[in-house]
């Protein structure tokens, strides 16, 4: 059943719950736009100790603010710059336990202390963007949340019509 807000012990449960609730909202809709929307919205009311849950959607030479859940955000972060703009050009997640230790950091919001992006990939491998996911708590994502995160990215690539301009 549908909980738009759930509670979790653990990691293990809050992914399975994530997860659950994730493919229930997905499959009523498959516009990226709404998708994406609600998955920011739905990490972000969720998700322990995160002050912003987004999505940085890829233009050409540069990555382009998109859905997300918190403050308002930096707009445009051209690619290699960043956390986020580093993921993109490596393919790589970036798993940032202290931001004032990634050269080049760009804090949209003082209060972050760490942060996780990952790229988001089409089912073809194509990069569509990243999830950029912050914290007001040091050291505060693990390999756990990286992993969770993206079984729940595969759900959103692979029930939306992926086509932002
Ligand atoms: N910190 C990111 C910028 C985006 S905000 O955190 C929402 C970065 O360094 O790419």
């Amino acid at each position: 059943m549908f909980k738009v807000q759930f509670s979790a012990a653990t990691t293990e449960e809050f992914y399975a719950k994530l997860k659950e609730n994730a493919t229930i909202l997905l499959c009523a809709e498959r516009d990226w736009l709404a998708n994406s929307s609600n998955l920011a919205a739905l990490i972000g009311i969720n998700m322990p100790q995160i002050n912003w849950a987004g999505f940085y959607l890829l233009h050409e030479d540069h990555l382009r603010l998109g859905p997300f859940w918190g403050l308002p955000a930096c707009t445009r972060i051209l690619l290699g710059q960043g956390v986020c703009g580093t993921a993109v050009v490596s393919g790589e997640p970036q798993l940032i336990d202290d931001v004032t230790l990634f050269e080049g950091h760009i804090a949209c919001d003082a209060a972050t202390k760490s942060e996780l992006v990952i790229p988001l990939k089409s089912c073809q491998g194509r990069i569509l963007g990243v999830l950029d996911i912050d914290s007001p708590s040091l050291a505060r994502f693990t390999k756990d949340d990286l992993f969770g995160l993206t079984g729940v990215l595969d759900l959103l690539v692979a029930g939306s019509d992926w086509e932002p301009s």
